[in-house]
């Protein structure tokens, strides 16, 4: 297998080159690739994702992500080089590139209580529309303003100085999102799927979306399904997380509730996560790149270790991946102050958190 390695800025380079030692050590027998992707390619030329970085994922099999910067607009621009201001590319952010143009659907992000073994689900986040479709705008275009002048507020700030972002909810998006979290249910030993909406609000949008839960529902009778409203399971998810296994959510809800349940687990540092597709994939720790911390030494390498694992998982080598997993759930339970990261309570560096795992998967 070919494994392209963006290791991306800020904190990613370090929690990369920590962490992949974990294949070797593991027996993986893959073929890694580099290839750049991030914030120094937006400074340099303007494009985070330049097009050799599309090539490499064009040419190998997924990709392993360490972290890349994204900065609102303004800030982005004052970046560039000056010959590359007068007319300035637009920044995307690189991840939402990868997810969109390689209809990367399913974004996974695995909770597991690593600490105490008391839950153990899945947030499958839709990864392509919903508040991340990119109708967001500022002005109102003038046909989407004929809807939105309605609203008292917008009337009275008038169309330049009102911002309207659409969220997405098609019948192909939800289909296919539903549909894949009842098949990882099964694969996963999960016997209920439950969706995160906002019926009492969003009433269009939820019909739709509660017409197509339902009718595939139908077709796995043995397992459980609910929607709930996102705040009361975000406040389940602290309260209650043994009850959960599947959790659907649209794009931004599942951010939200993803950093929620990385919250419960322990931090982002111990947070993975697989974005999948109907052929591609790419894989990457949840936290971002933490500029600040970049060099430092205080990175949690564990996050990147139990991404490897999801690779593992999904391309075929389960025993790997629970090798992996028990090495850093051993370390993670002994937390030993020199084995783990500041955010974990301990004193390690990175490298000497990763090193931790390395020894315990050599046994
Ligand atoms: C995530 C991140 C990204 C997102 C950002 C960096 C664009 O928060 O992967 O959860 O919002 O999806
Ligand atoms: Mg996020």
């Amino acid at each position: 297998m070919q494994l392209a390695v963006l290791p991306g800025d800020g904190i990613g380079p370090d929690v990369i080159n920590a962490a992949l030692p974990v294949i070797e050590t593991v027996g993986l027998p893959w073929a890694l690739e580099y290839g750049d992707v991030g914030w120094e390619c937006w400074r340099s030329g303007g494009d985070p994702v330049p097009p050799q970085t599309w090539e490499l994922l064009g040419k190998t099999d997924t990709c392993l992500l360490g972290a890349i910067t994204s900065k609102p607009a303004r800030e982005a621009e004052q970046e560039l080089p000056t010959c590359l201001r007068v007319n300035p590319p637009i920044y995307r952010s690189p991840v939402i590139q990868l997810r969109q143009n390689l209809g990367l659907y399913a974004n996974v992000r695995p909770i597991r209580d690593l600490r105490n073994d008391q839950f153990n689900f899945v947030v499958i986040r839709e990864n392509t529309e919903g508040l991340y479709a990119g109708l967001d705008f500022r002005p109102v275009p003038a046909d989407l303003w004929e809807h939105v002048r309605v609203h008292p507020n917008a009337a009275d700030s008038g169309r330049e100085e009102t911002a309207a972002t659409i969220r997405l909810q098609t019948r192909t998006g939800i289909e296919r999102l539903v549909r894949f979290g009842f098949a990882y249910a099964h694969s996963h030993g999960f016997d209920r799927v439950t969706v995160a909406d906002k019926p009492n609000v969003l009433r269009a949008s939820s019909t739709l979306l509660r017409g197509i839960v339902e009718s595939i529902a139908e077709e796995h009778p043995e397992i459980e399904v609910e929607i709930l409203n996102v705040d009361a399971l975000a406040l389940w998810m602290v309260t209650r997380p043994e009850r959960f296994g599947v959790i659907l959510a649209e794009n931004m809800f599942g951010d939200i509730l993803s950093d929620l349940g990385a919250g419960i687990m322990g931090g982002l540092g111990l947070a993975p996560s697989a974005n999948l597709g109907s052929s591609g994939s790419y894989f990457e720790p949840v936290h971002g790149s933490a500029p600040k911390m970049a060099g430092t030494g205080r990175a949690n390498p564990l996050a990147t270790i139990l991404t490897i694992a999801e690779i593992a998982e999904h391309h075929d080598f389960p025993r790997e991946a629970t090798t992996i997993r028990s090495a850093v759930r051993t370390v993670v339970e002994r937390r030993h102050s020199s084995d783990v990261t500041y955010d974990l309570g301990g004193t390690a560096t990175t490298t000497a958190a990763a090193n931790a795992v390395l020894k315990e998967i050599e046994r």
